[in-house]
């Protein structure tokens, strides 16, 4: 992982930032709903979000400590993986865009969009993953006498160095599980039934030699303040195409009618032999939805996928 130091005031956490070199990654320790990390690219950056955290409260009890990380330069990939009690079985990525904006700008979000596969992510760099973080992870659960029975989210960056993880978590990844429950072949149910019943060695998992992007349209406003309950007109009514489908990430249905429910409202998910035309046809199926109040980014699959 990247260099870091935890820290549990305004003063300690200030005096470190004065004495080191921006950018920083400033993580809290709790809870925070996809938004507990910032990225900092200057020293006055760093003490305002610090102020924030500590001075003025903004997570909560969540902030109560937090990590300074080093910035690690290269490109993020989720990686994902099933353990039971005595195995692990590599489920596959998918590439998430954090930012609110086009060209990674704006606010930190849960995630914009996602795809998968990238030409990037070699069989040479998944076996690296494996060896390197998968593996000595599985050894770490052991050694700690920890048993985890479910899906592991590796969220790694690839440095010129190799892969380093910058987080795990304990579940599938949103908007990234859209994309992998449309790559994948094997029958889900059975694999998580295979989870929980220690059988993960007798299974395999097949995976689509297709591509999937998922394009995330979301309320105005968000990851800050956005307005619910606004009509997303005829949806249920949409001739969506072949290929094409839409999980309602944030909705509500009244009285036969569509409602927006949620910052991240509707997953556009498309999937396709080829990968510019799930793309074209994700962007083409968005610009049919009729909804005042969405925006989603133009940009997902156009960094990273070669
Ligand atoms: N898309 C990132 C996450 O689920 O944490």
């Amino acid at each position: 992982t990247a260099n870091y130091n935890d820290f549990y005031n305004y003063e300690s956490s200030v005096r470190f930032i004065r004495k080191n070199k921006p950018p920083f990654v400033i993580k809290v320790d709790g809870l925070a709903s996809g938004k507990g990390v910032i990225i900092c690219n200057s020293i006055k950056e760093s003490e305002k979000t610090i102020e924030d955290i500590f001075i003025n409260n903004k997570f909560g009890k969540a902030g109560k400590s937090i990590l300074i990380e080093e910035f690690l330069e290269g490109y993020e990939i989720s990686y994902f993986a099933f353990f039971d009690k005595n195995d692990f079985l590599p489920f596959g990525y998918a590439l998430d865009h954090k930012r609110a904006k086009n060209y990674d700008k704006g606010l930190n979000t849960g995630g914009m969009g996602a795809f998968s596969p990238s030409k990037k992510v070699t069989a040479k760099m998944e076996n690296s993953i494996i060896r390197s973080i998968v593996e000595p992870t599985k050894k770490a659960l052991a050694k700690d006498k920890i048993i985890y029975r479910g899906i592991i989210f590796f969220g790694l960056m690839i440095t010129k160095d190799g892969p380093k993880v910058i987080e795990y978590n304990t579940r599938f990844g949103d908007p990234e599980c859209q994309v992998l429950m449309r790559l994948c072949e094997s029958d889900i149910l059975e694999l998580l039934y295979a989870t929980s019943d220690d059988k993960l060695d007798k299974k395999k998992v097949v995976i689509s030699n297709e591509y999937c992007i998922c394009v995330i349209l979301a309320s105005i406003g968000y990851p800050e303040k956005y307005k619910n309950n606004i009509k997303i007109k005829d949806l249920e009514k949409k001739d969506i195409k072949e290929k094409i489908h839409i999980f309602h990430s944030g909705t509500i249905k009244k009285k036969e009618s569509i409602y927006s429910n949620g910052g991240r409202v509707l997953s556009i998910t498309s999937k396709n032999i080829s990968f510019d035309k799930a793309r074209s046809d994700a962007y083409e199926t968005l610009k049919e939805i009729d909804w005042i109040n969405g925006f989603y980014r133009d940009d997902i699959g156009i960094k990273n996928y070669e």
